[in-house]
């Protein structure tokens, strides 16, 4: 059976207090397609206000830290993001592998913080386009996988978007032969990594998705959803999105 679809916008840093009308579009719209999962991860500076005027609608964070509290000046706990209202974190995106060098071993640790205090998490795995074009991206996609797996996880609170990283923010998007074999690569990793339940966990595709190619990338076997950055800040952008998976 076919996961339910699963749609998360992925703010970055981006959007004040005034975005948070795009928010309530957006969590209305959404709102119209039961059999589809939305939720938006803005700035944490949002995240209070957004969960408070959109009950019902999944508010997540962009990161947080692997421990419980202590002497980590600027960073915030798992508890600390759920207070605020997040019910998810995205964790290990690109972009902070690369501005912040989280490693494999800190996204396990953040995933298994995430999860102690009761949210869900997106895992970000994806490779660079030198090591597309050098022919190592399953291994690399599927090596990070494995570094950054976390104990006892599972379907119920786990998610994995496989974010090409040449594919994010630059309007260029895998073909669909490699969105296939890459998210066949990650559903097969999941399998030896935690056998039964691995075909409940839902894989995303990230990067460039938009109004105009989530339909084909939507219907591409072991895609379960999407974590759209830019065309998840307005209710036209994103919209049209959660219109193609609730049609997938
Ligand atoms: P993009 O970003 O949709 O703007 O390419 C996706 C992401 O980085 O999560």
């Amino acid at each position: 059976m076919a996961n339910r679809k699963f749609i998360v916008g992925n703010w970055k840093m981006n959007g004040l207090s005034e975005q948070l009308t795009d928010i309530a579009e957006i969590a209305k719209f959404a709102d119209k397609y039961e059999g589809v999962d939305v939720a938006i991860c803005p700035p944490v500076t949002l995240i209070a206000q957004a969960a408070e005027h959109n009950p019902g609608f999944m508010i997540g964070a962009q990161d947080c830290h692997y421990a419980d509290n202590g002497a980590h000046t600027g960073c915030l706990s798992a508890a600390m993001i759920r207070e605020a209202g997040a019910r998810l974190s995205i964790l290990g995106h690109s972009e902070r592998r690369t501005d912040q060098h989280e490693t494999d071993a800190e996204v396990k640790a953040k995933a298994q913080a995430v999860h102690a205090a009761g949210l869900s998490a997106i895992i970000c795995v994806g490779e660079t386009e030198q090591q597309r074009d050098a022919g190592q991206a399953v291994e690399i996609v599927c090596g990070q996988l494995a570094g950054s797996f976390p104990e006892n996880a599972d379907a119920s609170w786990l998610t994995i978007a496989y974010e090409p990283v040449w594919a994010i923010g630059t309007g260029r998007v895998p073909e669909v032969a490699d969105v296939e074999e890459m998210h066949a690569a990650i559903r097969k990793k999941l399998n030896e990594l935690m056998g039964e339940g691995a075909g409940g966990v839902r894989i995303l595709y990230g990067g460039s998705m938009n109004g105009g190619n989530a339909a084909q990338l939507l219907a591409v076997a072991n895609v379960d959803g999407g974590l759209v950055g830019g065309a998840s800040l307005t209710a036209e952008k994103f919209g049209p999105i959660i219109e193609a998976a609730a049609a997938a």
